[in-house]
């Protein structure tokens, strides 16, 4: 098993170019399969829940390749299969198949999907969804069957803006003759993304990005070629890094009007931060200050991010107070955290961090993607050696995660 080897307290100095989103991408690979033809898509990122999704795609029966992070997925021959436990248990986005399987065959079947241990993450709304278009459900231990001779448009109403359900309302609602329209859509960027992709093959849909999202369903589609944009939340976990380690650095590609939120918190905890057409331009000297801040659903502070600013709070100046309002087990690295030094008291919803400069190397273990990225994030601050261990959670997300920080003068490296 690959382990994370980092040797502590060295700047971050340079340029890292940021890989494409892995929410953006994900949705957009399963949107592929409302096509019957060819969907290329650029600036991919290669990482294990990119090749899980085109492992399911070729079991579906499509011919997929990714070369030089460009995915060519040509549909044309795609069949209606029950998506394979191994592979749906991999990763939660393989819930995402669920929408563009039912607008094409008008039958999904997969098995509730995998992905981070983040507490309870029930698939209703997803499945209301469906119910709303004229789907009927039918469940079997973890086994989800959705199925429907006949779809028609609706209002779909979300009592709460899940990502993940808009995403499949979306994509499902593309297939169906009609206008659907989604109130109370989730607003974060990688629907907009979906929303333009699909525009991109000639789907009609306007509000991308709004809580209001209209979709004129049934209009046929046709090859397209679509860039993927850079991964705000990788550009956040690099800006995290540098709030600890100091330096400066230069992140080509990141979009930061995605990022407005994540950026006001860095400023306020010292970062001095400028936006150029390339990209973010950061750069940070001294001990961060303490922060209070919440995490919501897009434009508040994203849940994703929160694991590596506790990171950074747990060296900061001060006590930090973190409320976590998405996922109700995301602080699951606060107790890795803590061999390295940090002082985090949890208590429900709530964290409360305790700075201490600095902190000391250890071996830790990833439990999850965004806990796993946030331990390295912190061991690049601590003094002396640290070994990040279940390196299968952080590649599931980024690239490659020392490559990027080494370019920028860490002491980091895969063994
Ligand atoms: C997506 C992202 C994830 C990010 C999250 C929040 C992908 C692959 N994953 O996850 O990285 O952390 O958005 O920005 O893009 N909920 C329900 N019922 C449902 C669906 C969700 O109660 O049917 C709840 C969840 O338990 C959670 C909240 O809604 O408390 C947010 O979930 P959601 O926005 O759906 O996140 P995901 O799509 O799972």
């Amino acid at each position: 098993m690959s382990v994370i080897h980092i040797r502590g307290r060295h700047g971050l100095n340079g340029e890292i170019r940021i890989q494409g989103s892995k929410n953006g991408v994900l949705p957009i690979m399963a949107g592929a399969l409302l096509h019957r033809g060819t969907t290329v898509i650029t600036n991919v990122p290669i990482i294990q829940d990119v090749l899980c999704m085109m492992g399911i795609l070729e079991y579906l029966g499509c011919h997929c390749t990714l070369e030089d992070h460009t995915a060519v997925i040509d549909a044309t021959y795609a069949e209606v299969a029950p998506v394979p436990c191994a592979m749906s248990g991999q990763m939660r986005s393989s819930v995402m198949l669920l929408g563009p399987m039912l607008g094409r065959f008008r039958l999904a079947v997969s098995r509730h999907p995998g992905g981070c241990c983040l507490g309870n993450r029930p698939v209703n709304l997803h499945l209301d969804a469906f119910r709303a278009l004229g789907a009927q459900i039918r469940t079997e231990g973890e086994q989800i069957c959705v199925f429907a001779n006949r779809l028609h448009p609706a209002t779909i109403r979300f009592p709460y803006p899940s990502v993940g359900a808009t995403e499949n309302a979306i994509l499902a609602a593309a297939a169906v003759s009609g206008a659907t329209r989604i109130l109370g859509a989730a607003r974060e960027p990688e629907i907009e993304m979906l929303c333009a992709f699909l525009g991109s093959m000639g789907a009609k849909i306007t509000g991308g990005g709004t809580s209001c999202i209209l979709i004129e369903g049934g209009v046929s589609l046709h090859d397209s070629t679509f860039e993927v944009n850079g991964d705000r939340i990788v550009a956040g976990t690099y800006l995290g890094a540098l709030l600890r380690s100091g330096g400066r650095l230069l992140l080509r590609g990141a979009a930061a009007s995605q990022m407005e939120e994540s950026l006001r918190l860095l400023s306020s905890m010292g970062m001095e931060i400028a936006v150029r057409p390339e990209g973010i331009l950061a750069k940070m000297s001294g001990r961060p200050c303490a922060c209070d801040f919440s995490t919501g659903p897009y434009p508040e502070f994203p849940t994703d991010l929160q694991p590596v600013m506790m990171a950074g709070c747990a060296s900061a100046d001060g006590e930090s107070r973190i409320r976590e309002n998405v996922f109700e087990k995301r602080f699951s690295c606060a107790e890795e955290l803590r061999k390295l030094g940090a002082s985090i008291i949890i208590e429900d919803r709530f964290a409360r961090v305790k700075g201490r400069h600095p902190l000391h190397g250890a071996r830790v273990q990833a439990k999850d993607l965004r806990g796993g990225a946030a331990l390295v994030a912190a061991g690049l601050a601590a003094e002396g050696e640290t070994f990040v261990e279940g390196y299968e959670h952080i590649s599931r997300g980024y690239e490659d995660i020392s490559r990027d920080l080494a370019q920028a003068g860490a002491e980091i490296a895969l063994e």
